[in-house]
């Protein structure tokens, strides 16, 4: 039989609404209205997009939006001056920087000057530090939803078998910190991993973020297992695809998200949902 799909798209639809419920009550109750800013450095297609999306879904759950979309010849002092003024600025609870910055900022400066009070996408290592010992603040956005799609299946992950394929800051490391914490038992895989078939296989829990698309086969997935799939890649025809051959790994698991509408979505519904978390924390 196929898999269930998890629908990233209608689960974070349901959440965004959820969150606009959350935002009215949160200006009743004390006036404020969660505010997001948003750092977008030059003009890289894959970024204009997300950011257009994030802002969109911000305005639509009704969140405040100031939109910063800098040149990419700005220096690295010019940056740090914004993200500085919007440390102070009290309309702002949230402050995404979008990745990746242009080659001439060293990224980890700018994601360290980011006050770890508005670190909407869980970036700061103060935030890093607190989610790996198991008592998170901002919790990173993909990750996030990616529990809340595993969650969405209503199988319990303590006990089971959770293999991550990549191990970025962004994705790999957290997700893999945050199914441990839920008593999974974890392995990272990379590009150094030896026999990644056979370990793949055993998952009951499979996240794919490699960034190659169709790259997780059907051979390499556990019958009824849990498939997410957090690539995005366009393929010469324009198609977008994943990380997963959705085709051929339908077939065998129990559970699998579809690229497009599967973790990106849930991406940026967590993202409100944090800056939502931020404004609750400075209005109490
Ligand atoms: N670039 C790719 N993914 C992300 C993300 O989740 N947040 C930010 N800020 N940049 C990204």
């Amino acid at each position: 039989m196929p898999a269930n799909i998890i629908d990233g798209k209608r689960l974070a639809q349901e959440i965004r609404d959820e969150i606009g419920r959350g935002v009215k009550a949160l200006e009743t109750q004390t006036g404020v209205c969660p505010g997001l800013a948003v750092v977008l450095v030059g003009e890289d297609p894959a970024s204009t997009v997300y950011v257009k999306n994030k802002k969109k879904a911000c305005e639509a759950a009704g969140l405040y939006v100031a939109d910063h979309h800098l040149s990419a010849k700005m220096s690295q002092t010019e940056l740090l001056q914004l993200i500085q003024q919007l440390n102070g600025d009290h309309k702002v609870h949230g402050i995404l920087v979008q990745l990746p910055l242009p080659a001439h900022v060293e990224s980890h400066v700018i994601l360290n000057a980011v006050s770890p009070d508005k670190d909407a996408d869980g970036f700061h290592p103060y935030n890093v530090g607190r989610l790996v010992e198991g008592a998170p603040v901002f919790v990173p956005c993909t990750p996030k939803g990616i529990i809340r799609m595993i969650e969405s299946t209503g199988e319990p992950v303590a006990g089971k078998r959770a293999v991550v394929v990549g191990r970025s800051n962004i994705v790999g490391k957290p997700v893999a910190t945050l199914l441990l914490h839920q008593h999974a038992t974890v392995t990272i895989c990379h590009s150094r991993t030896r026999d990644l078939p056979a370990l793949c296989r055993e998952a009951d829990i499979l996240v794919a973020a490699i960034g190659k698309s169709r790259f997780i086969k059907g051979d390499m997935v556990k019958d009824g297992a849990i498939v997410i799939d957090v690539g995005i890649n366009r393929l010469d025809d324009g198609r977008l695809v994943g990380d997963v051959d959705f085709d051929q790994v339908r077939e065998r698991a129990g559970w699998i998200s579809p690229v497009p509408g599967g973790v990106g979505p849930m991406t940026i519904a967590m993202l409100l949902a944090n800056t939502l978390e931020g404004a609750r924390r400075t209005a109490r």
